[in-house]
């Protein structure tokens, strides 16, 4: 029978394995199995029966629309999550090391403290000492926040038991470990348990959950596809190194919209709000350069200015290199060809960088038109008006597409000072965009 003790569990997506092997076949992850004690096959025994009349016709049942929430009173985070944190909902906070997921959380906490309502900050990676320091410096209240330096996940539920809290931060939520399990903390049979268990407590008892997972360098969370399906909202912490600014995304979110994003700055004090964004990310732009336009974003609710750079420059022989940074590169090598074959622009044989301004990442196909026309006017390095704000989608076809909420992302620009608009319901084209913008005849 000992054969059926360990088994093999991929880290990256879960898969289970008798033996090991050194790909998963089920994600393609090289050297991603460890080996880690096999659940006791005790599941399903001694289950009570189910009750008579257990299932309801819906129509019998009353809808939870309304949900209770807490306001942190950061107001950047209450927003991205959806208006406030859902009493009992459970929250996974993703992102690099040092991006600052433990100080947003611990403003996060300060501020229901500052309302008198009692939080738990369990930290099982930094001393109790260390977490204080932090709340020191960013102005942490000393009443209603409690802070435990602990790893094992039964002693952390006990204090929650005794301590009643209303929100809870775990950081992070691959260092706990149920003692139960053999298998090392962060693994994914720990993962699966101690989230299992935290998601358990919280529905029951209301407690606002929020828990820190660390990503891994190719930027997903580490081990939790697993973690990701059981929480009810995922949100990711990101931001370049060297920049002060972080962006806040929902990727998930079970009592609200997955597409809104909130930026921060990274300050002596911990993070600002930066409730102005297009502001901060047009500051440094440089005028009258060109391959520098600026779009109008939208993701989520709120409309914001980016500045999108593009760089043309002759390779010396062969193909052209083409780097996207803050866009996606398959959308891009789609605008170059749009723009080669609709537009009679030469890009072949040279090297096209583009770039987001700031570090921040923009992922929807509305940013195509400001992309377009950067990349003409470094090609032609021709400046365009510094006034112009472009968006809208490309298809293939050349055709500019409308896109959602074209009259936020106008009236932003508007607020912002800017008077000449490129975009879907004023241009049909990309070769009319260039025309407009005197990139071609
Ligand atoms: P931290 O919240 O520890 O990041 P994470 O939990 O995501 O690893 O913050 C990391 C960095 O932020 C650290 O290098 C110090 C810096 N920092 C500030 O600049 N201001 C502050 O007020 C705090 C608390 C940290
Ligand atoms: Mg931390």
């Amino acid at each position: 029978m000992a054969k059926d003790t360990t088994r093999f569990v991929c880290q990256s997506c879960g898969a289970v394995y008798p033996r090991w092997l050194g790909r998963c076949t089920t994600c393609n992850a090289w050297n991603s199995l460890v080996e880690e004690a096999a659940p006791r096959a005790s599941a399903g025994k001694g289950r009570p029966p189910a009750k008579a009349g257990a299932a309801k016709p819906i129509g019998e049942i009353p809808a939870d629309d309304v949900v209770a929430r807490h306001q942190t009173g950061i107001a950047e985070l209450d927003r991205v999550l959806g208006g406030g944190a859902v009493m009992g909902s459970v929250t996974l906070l993703g992102g690099d090391p040092g991006v600052g997921k433990s100080t947003l959380l611990m403003q996060a906490l300060s501020g229901l403290a500052r309302k008198g309502k009692r939080c738990l900050y369990v930290s099982g990676e930094e001393s109790a000492g260390q977490t204080a320091a932090r709340a020191k410096r960013i102005g942490a209240p000393e009443d209603h926040l409690y802070v435990l330096a602990e790893s094992d996940l039964g002693v952390t539920l006990d204090v929650m038991r005794e301590l009643e809290p209303v929100a809870v931060v775990i950081d992070s939520v691959q260092t706990v470990r149920a003692p139960e399990l053999e298998s090392a903390a962060g693994t994914v049979s720990q993962l699966r348990e101690v989230a299992a268990r935290l998601v358990d407590k919280s529905k029951r008892d209301g407690v606002t959950t929020f828990l820190v997972g660390h990503v891994t360098k190719d930027g997903s969370l580490a081990g939790p596809k697993v973690l990701e399906h059981v929480v009810d909202t995922v949100l990711a912490f990101e931001g370049e190194r060297g920049q002060a600014f972080r962006t806040l995304r929902a990727q998930k979110n079970r009592f609200g919209s997955a597409t809104e994003v909130g930026v921060f700055e990274m300050t002596q004090g911990g993070m600002r709000e930066v409730p102005n964004p297009s502001a901060l990310f047009l500051a440094e732009r440089p005028r009258g350069a060109s391959g520098s336009v600026v779009c109008a974003t939208s993701e989520g609710s709120r409309p914001m200015l980016v500045e999108v750079q593009a760089l043309v420059s002759r390779t010396g022989g062969g193909a052209g290199r083409r780097t996207a940074t803050g866009t996606d590169a398959a959308r891009l090598a789609m605008i170059l060809a749009v723009l080669e074959r609709k537009c009679g622009l030469e890009l072949a044989a040279s090297d096209v960088f583009v770039n987001v301004a700031g570090g921040l990442r923009v992922d929807e196909p509305a940013v195509d038109l400001a992309v377009a026309l950067a990349v003409a006017s470094s090609a032609r390095d021709r400046p365009l008006d510094p006034s112009l704000v472009a968006f809208g989608e490309i298809g293939l076809a050349g055709e500019v597409r409308s896109v959602a909420r074209a009259e936020a992302r106008a009236a932003e620009a508007r607020a912002m000072g800017f008077t000449t608009l490129i975009a879907p319901d004023t241009t049909r084209t990309v070769a009319e965009a260039l025309r407009r913008t005197d990139l071609i005849r």
